[in-house]
């Protein structure tokens, strides 16, 4: 916060004092780890194309980045191959289902977008690199570009994702079966689980999310992270798909792209204007923070951020 509160951080402040008492929701137990996670954890950062940080309550607390991870992949898929390429990987249709389906568009022989998990595993596969070493190096640096320094893998998730995550494992072999992947699944969901277990606080994330707000280019550091023209792809898909079975309402009512993680944090990007991340690790039915949404929708309302 800056030395002087202004009107954003009074804002923010009382609407974290307000929210902080919002009960609903269970942190996520399918990764184990997570179950552990405090349910009175709530933070909030807004960073805005100009580098300027507003923070309110736990924003300096780190959790797994988790599905979030999915936007921040799919633009280098792009970046790397190119919008028809990553088509014939992933396609760009809501699938109105949970983010874990186990449904595949068979008629496009593609997982249906790249948010949800089968679309995620596809988009991992086609991370930059010889080797799966000099892939994990690529996401790292990926990651970096976005949030302006190094993120650390919180090794506990990503090894009780790995013992537990049968679910993905199964999406990855009938992807195999189906020629939609081609290496070996266990180690494309390796990387995957990696992804998801990055480590980020609210900050780290608003600034990644300041960086595709700001054409590609981080706002704090002037690091690209994302080719210009892929812009409007990674946001279409987040507007769509980010989420999952409540996009359309999220969409609806708060007009906002977004990305949501099973850890309990939210990105939501101001095209042009700025990243706001919200972390709360209670969630709802489809995944998505209770307080997340709810904080949410009070800043586009206040705001008039809607949109359309
Ligand atoms: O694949 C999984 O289940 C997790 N690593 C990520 C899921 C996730 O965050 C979905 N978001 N709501």
């Amino acid at each position: 916060m800056r030395a002087t509160p202004g009107p954003i951080d009074r804002f923010l402040a009382d609407l974290h004092a307000r929210l902080s008492g919002l009960t609903g929701g269970a942190p996520a137990t399918y990764i184990p780890e997570l179950g552990k996670a405090d349910p009175a954890l709530f933070g909030i950062a807004v960073a805005m194309v100009d580098g300027t940080l507003y923070t309110a309550g736990d924003a300096a607390h780190r959790f797994t980045i988790q599905s979030i991870s999915k936007a921040f992949v799919y633009g280098h898929a792009l970046d790397r191959l190119g919008r028809e390429a990553v088509l014939r990987h992933v396609g760009v249709e809501p699938t109105g289902e949970s983010f874990n389906s186990i449904s595949l568009d068979e008629a496009h022989n593609r997982p249906f977008n790249p948010m949800v998990n089968a679309g995620a595993i596809a988009t991992a596969e086609l991370i930059e690199g010889d080797d799966p070493i000099a892939r994990q190096a690529a996401l790292a640096a990926l990651m970096e570009r976005y949030a302006g320094r190094r993120l650390d893998l919180d090794e506990t998730v990503y090894h009780s994702e790995k013992a537990t995550g049968h679910r993905n494992r199964a999406i990855a072999w009938m992807m195999l079966n189906s020629g939609m992947i081609k290496r070996a699944p266990e180690e494309v969901l390796d990387l995957y689980f990696r992804q998801c277990s990055l480590l980020v606080d609210a900050r780290d994330l608003a600034t990644m999310g300041a960086t595709i707000a700001n054409d590609g280019i981080n706002p704090r550091t002037g690091a690209r992270a994302l080719a210009r023209e892929h812009v409007p792809d990674v946001l279409t898909v987040m507007n769509m798909c980010g989420m999952y079975n409540y996009a359309g309402q999220w969409s609806y009512e708060i007009g906002l792209p977004a990305k949501s993680g099973v850890s309990g944090a939210i990105l939501l990007v101001i095209p042009g204007q700025a990243g706001i991340a919200i972390y709360s690790p209670p969630i709802d039915a489809n995944g998505n923070s209770v307080r997340g949404v709810a904080a949410a929708g009070e800043i586009a309302d206040a705001f008039g951020l809607h949109i359309f």
